[in-house]
């Protein structure tokens, strides 16, 4: 089944389905911080809808300015940006970051997608996978072959897409309130 065939033939995303080209992706640059900043904002203000407890603290902005630099200038993090062709316009990012763990495991790295956002308008269009698909390739291109996210449990519309994309849940996090 391809994507077309899930949408309402008049809802916006499949209109633009049927425009060639409706969107492309490239790697952030400078100039793209504040759009990107804006569009992590959106995401975390959705995350935080879903558990208070992923509300950003007051060093948020430093820190994503930190971790943007990082995937700008750094070989071992990358934000990509997703905007509408004829526009422009920024609709949607993803920022991946490789991690380690102690070297007392053996298998201690990985790409961590550690941001993943497509505006409300632009869900379905396939732009999410394309995002997904090419962090793959960014992943593979550093030579790892894991990519793992977390994704809050109630955040389904998430949980589908990233079945259809191949992931797998492998652990879960447990959470009691005790205070
Ligand atoms: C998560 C997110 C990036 C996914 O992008 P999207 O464009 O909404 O994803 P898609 O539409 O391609 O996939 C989700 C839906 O399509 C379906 N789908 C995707 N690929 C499919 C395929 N090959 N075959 C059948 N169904 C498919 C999914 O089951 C799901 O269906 P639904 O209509 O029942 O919800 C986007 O929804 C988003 O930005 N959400 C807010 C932020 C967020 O949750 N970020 C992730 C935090 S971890």
């Amino acid at each position: 089944m391809n994507t077309a065939s899930l949408l309402d033939p008049t809802s916006p995303a499949a209109e633009r389905l049927q425009a060639p080209q409706a969107w492309a992706i490239r790697r952030a640059s400078c100039s793209d911080v504040p759009e990107v900043k804006r569009l992590f904002l959106k995401l975390h203000a959705f995350n935080a809808a879903l558990d208070p407890r992923f509300a950003l603290s007051e060093a948020w902005e430093p820190r994503f300015e930190a971790a943007i630099e990082r995937a700008l200038c750094g070989d071992e993090a990358m934000c990509l940006l997703a905007y509408e062709a004829s526009t422009g316009r920024p609709c949607g990012f993803a920022l991946a970051a490789v991690h380690r763990d102690s070297d007392m495991w053996r298998y201690r790295e990985w790409v961590e997608v550690e941001a993943l956002y497509v505006e409300n308008a632009w869900h379905g269009c396939g732009l999410a996978d394309a995002l997904v698909t090419q962090t793959s390739a960014w992943a593979n291109s550093q030579g790892q072959t894991v990519v793992q996210l977390y994704v809050t449990a109630s955040n389904e519309r998430a949980i589908r897409f990233y079945r259809h994309e191949g992931f797998q849940t492998t652990q879960a996090i447990m959470r009691k309130i005790i205070a």
